[in-house]
């Protein structure tokens, strides 16, 4: 048998060192980290070869003591908690009293400090020697350098993992930019190999804020994103989501922050994606920079050595937090005008409202500012030769008809709810969508606003609006129904009208009335009034398709949405049929005041802008 033997310190904190620091860009995190945990407002990282040679970083925070120096480099040694107590209301980055230990005991380092309100400035040197650091005065100004040189130098199995430089530096980089997001306060140089590849200054608004964001992600993010500021029981989340037609194949811009520190959380991940679940093309995934502030003893941040994972004390409360307000800012995002008296609202309303739109880039695609200059001789419906806003609510009347043909008097139309989002007669105001000008191929409307031509796809529009109308009529009334005045005969597989025998009761609440005539045949009694123009055949089949392939087990409460998006989908106007002038306008304003308009029930777009400046652009106008 062999004896136990304590191990070296210096084994120890290889070992340890094994989970945090597996490349250079976890040295530069628990670098930085230190940096902001000592109130630095300025941190300059210098790096070459991806970091595998060098990672300095110097910073302006408090510094370090003298006879602090060489216990830093120790393991369990931390000024940042004492007890039990501080640690379950951490607030600072790190606690572990570790992360210096473990770098210094696979690299070589020095670290040079001056401690404010101090005269001289001191350092200390780790590298080889087993973990005893000798004290050397230095020059040095308020703060702290630490210069790390070689990473995995004595552990080459380590070494071996690494990989180019250029993938190195990748995750270095990301490693900043996380950091840059989540402290728009601190001003932030990165170098490598001497050449500067970012430098951030301190931002002081939320322009400047998004500034940074579109420097570091994408200016396009920045155009296609809103912003939200909502607080509810003691959790505030804050920050700007991506608009679902801004989405990407991977899930590589998502930025989560719980009370400044990133984290990769799976109830934060899972909360999000239901929120986009309605509205994000399938299989993309959602862009975001979101902040989550919370008291601290409300989550533990202590679960993995890295700390990107936390825990919440009531986690299905955060859940239900996030799920609402994304759900709430994604369900506003359609065109709408904002008006100065709206911004007003929003503004003293955070926790009711809270979106506001981008400010950053001019113009954000989805408030069409009612203020923007009308330079253009087509931007007033009087002289535009469309028709009046006065018009308007004849043409729903024709509109209505696309989906409703025989108004219910019991129950108010949905036609009937639009008055807010009508502009009034006497309003010389342009909607946001503006007026319809002709159809494109039976597929397009075109339409010109103030701020140029609008190009909508009637089918994509129309399905999603049919889709907002249908869940709220189940919710609320049920789905009216009407009678077909042939009954229609199907056929249909047996299985499929075993389905309609099962599920006669959700059928029913759906708006459907299906009897069994045989082993392979069903009649259908009635439909939606909302889906009457649809094929009632080819809609019925493909609802019991859907309910045998989700509903067999499932409750109907869970694909409730599936069926609905498919009914909308089928009952929607399809390409190809002509839509009159006044149809097309009714569906303009249809869209002004539905929720989520901005994409149909797939998450395709269903409309976009070209502003007279991108068409005076097209053709090189006014160069
Ligand atoms: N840039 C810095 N400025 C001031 N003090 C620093 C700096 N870097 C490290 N220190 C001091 O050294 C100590 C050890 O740092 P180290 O990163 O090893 O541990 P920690 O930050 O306390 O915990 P963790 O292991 O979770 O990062 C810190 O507690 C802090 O007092
Ligand atoms: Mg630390």
């Amino acid at each position: 048998m062999k004896r136990i033997q304590i191990l070296s310190p210096r084994l120890a904190n290889q070992i340890a060192a094994g989970e945090v620091v597996e490349r250079p860009a976890n040295v530069v995190k628990e670098l930085l980290e230190n940096s902001v945990d000592a109130g630095a407002t300025r941190i300059e990282i210098d790096v070459e070869q991806g970091g595998v040679k060098l990672i300095r970083i110097r910073d302006n925070g408090f510094g370090i003591e003298k006879d602090d120096l060489p216990l830093s480099l120790s393991r369990h040694a931390t000024s940042k908690i004492k007890d039990l107590d501080d640690l379950e209301a951490v607030q600072s980055l790190g606690f572990r009293g570790e992360a210096l230990a473990s770098i210094s005991s696979v690299s070589r380092l020095t670290l040079s400090s001056h401690e404010r309100d101090h005269e001289e400035a001191w350092q200390v040197e780790a590298a080889g020697r087993d973990m005893l650091a000798e004290v050397k005065p230095c020059a040095h100004p308020v703060g702290t350098t630490v210069e790390m040189r070689d990473l995995f130098f004595n552990t080459p199995a380590r070494r071996k993992f690494l990989r180019t430089e250029k993938t190195e530096f990748n995750h270095l980089e990301e490693v900043i930019k996380r950091m840059a997001l989540s402290r728009f306060d601190v001003a932030f140089q990165l170098r490598h190999n001497q050449k500067v590849i970012h430098a951030l200054r301190p931002c002081t608004s939320e322009f400047d804020q998004e500034k940074r964001i579109a420097s570091l992600l994408s200016a396009q993010f920045m155009k296609e994103a809103v912003s939200i500021d909502m607080e509810a029981a003691g959790l505030k989340l804050w920050g700007w989501v991506g608009l679902p037609t801004f989405s990407r194949s991977a899930a590589d811009m998502q930025y989560f922050f719980v009370n400044g520190r990133i984290v990769r959380d799976k109830l934060v991940a899972h909360a999000i994606r239901q929120a986009y679940k309605d509205v994000l093309y399938h299989g993309r995934h959602s862009v975001f920079v979101l902040y989550l502030e919370l008291d601290p003893s409300l989550v533990d941040v202590n679960v993995h050595p890295t700390k990107h994972e936390v825990r919440f004390r009531d986690g299905r409360l955060v859940h239900d937090f996030l799920f609402r307000s994304l759900h709430k800012v994604l369900g506003q995002v359609r065109p709408q005008v904002e008006t100065e008296q709206d911004a007003a609202t929003l503004h003293s309303q955070p926790q009711v409202s809270g979106v506001a739109a981008g400010e950053f880039a001019g113009q954000n695609n989805m408030s069409l500012s009612q203020t923007a200059p009308a330079q253009s001789p087509w931007a007033t419906p009087a002289n535009s030769g469309q028709i009046a806003p006065g018009q308007v609510q004849e043409q729903m009347a024709a509109y209505s008809q696309l989906h409703d043909p025989s108004p219910r008097p019991m129950q108010p139309s949905p036609m009937a709810t639009i008055q807010p989002g009508m502009p009034a007669s006497d309003d010389k105001t342009v909607p946001p969508l503006g007026y319809a000008i002709a159809q494109l191929h039976g597929v397009f409307i075109l339409a010109q606003n103030e701020n140029g031509m609008v190009v909508v796809d009637m089918h994509a529009a129309h399905e999603r609006i049919t889709y907002e109308r249908l869940k709220t009529a189940y919710d609320e009334q049920g789905i009216a129904s009407q009678p077909l005045l042939v009954p229609e005969t199907t056929h249909v597989s047996q299985q499929q009208a075993d389905i309609a025998e099962q599920h006669d009761e959700d059928l029913t609440k759906l708006g459907f009335a299906l009897e069994r005539l045989g082993p392979e045949s069903l009649v259908i009694r009635q439909m939606p009034i909302l889906l009457r123009n649809a094929n009632s055949e080819a809609l019925v089949v493909k609802i019991l398709e859907d309910f045998r392939m989700s509903g067999a087990s499932r409750h109907m409460t869970e694909f409730r949405n599936e069926v609905l998006s498919s009914m909308a989908c089928h009952g929607s106007v399809r390409a190809n049929r002509q839509l009159t002038m006044p149809e097309m306008n009714a569906l303009l304003r249809d869209m002004e005041i539905t929720e989520r308009s901005g994409q149909c029930n797939h998450g395709r777009p269903t409309w976009t802008q070209l502003t007279m400046g991108e068409l005076d652009k097209l053709f090189m106008r006014g160069r």
